[in-house]
């Protein structure tokens, strides 16, 4: 496996940071997953961007060319022969004395890991997966701002521990007024009769690119759509419950703490019409000019 760090691909027992890198200190720095399929990176542009707004959040310089960033992507892809991969892109603040002040880096850490993409076991989509509400608050928006993809993420690893311990899959977090926000590396949705529901951004969400979509092909299919405030029990009194991310796409969510739901018609709907959405995102890049790569 060759990942590449900084302005080279190497072999993985070679890609190695330093114990004095601010990421590895502090947490200090940001991140993207994204998702390829059959060669084609799904929304490159969209996880870019949102790259480049966590990079500014924390005052984090990103290399500024986006297609510098989008040929080390697909050369890494290449260089590990993989088509139907799980991307991660990582920034950390880099290499510096110890101290909270990011001046003490002079130059940002700078890694793509690229990893063959394993499908979720099909239980989760036929049976949907299970989920807990956190007694972890998810962090204020004016604490570290959830639409940070920051690279600190004991918030959401503490509300995953919770979830473990309760044989959960996911833990769904509410912010501090009580307010449904976010799973811990997803979005979620709920239907009532006849709306579908889902926490607007203003509650403390990352504004999952996934979470975008769906919501555009929701109406696309003569969904009434709500973002807003819902509590608790607005999921709990939900027809059905889905959660989104880049990875697992649309997922039904069977249970959450003691209630039930059926696995609906709208997540299997929603998934189906996804998928062609990524269809025609492949075909239409794949259609717009010679490959960066040779997917061919
Ligand atoms: N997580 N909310 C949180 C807290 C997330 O970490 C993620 C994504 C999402 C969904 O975002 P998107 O649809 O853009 O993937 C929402 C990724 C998958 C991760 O951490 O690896």
């Amino acid at each position: 496996m060759q990942v590449y760090l900084n302005n080279k691909l190497v072999p993985r027992a070679e890609a190695l940071v330093s114990v004095f890198d601010h990421g590895f200190l502090y947490g200090d720095g940001v991140y993207e997953t994204m998702r390829a399929y059959d060669g084609v990176v799904f929304m490159l542009d969209e996880h870019l961007m949102r790259l480049y707004r966590s990079a500014s959040l924390i005052g984090l310089t990103v290399p500024p060319d986006m297609n510098q960033l989008k040929n080390a992507v697909y050369e890494t892809m290449g260089a590990n022969s993989l088509k139907n991969a799980y991307v991660r892109l990582t920034v950390s603040r880099g290499y510096g004395p110890i101290g909270l002040d990011p001046d003490l880096c002079e130059v940002p850490t700078f890694v793509i890991i690229v990893e063959e993409m394993k499908d979720y076991p099909k239980t989760y989509y036929e049976q949907g997966i299970s989920a807990i509400i956190s007694g972890t608050k998810r962090n204020l928006r004016d604490a570290i701002n959830p639409q940070i993809k920051s690279l600190n993420f004991l918030n959401n690893i503490l509300a995953k521990i919770e979830a473990k311990k309760a044989g959960a899959y996911e833990a769904i977090m509410m912010n501090a007024a009580g307010h449904v926000t976010e799973g811990t590396i997803s979005n979620v949705f709920f239907c009532t009769d006849d709306v579908l529901c889902t926490p607007s951004v203003g509650c403390g969400i990352l504004d999952g690119i996934t979470r975008n979509i769906v919501l555009g092909l929701a109406v696309r299919e003569g969904l009434t759509v709500r973002e807003g405030e819902f509590t608790k029990d607005d999921l709990y009194g939900a027809k059905e419950v889905f959660i989104t991310n880049t990875t697992m796409e649309v997922m039904p969510v069977r249970q959450v703490d003691a209630v039930r739901y059926g696995v609906g018609e709208v997540a299997k709907i929603l998934h189906k019409v996804y998928r062609g959405e990524v269809r025609a995102y492949v075909t239409n890049v794949k259609g717009s000019g010679p490959s960066l790569w040779g997917y061919e």
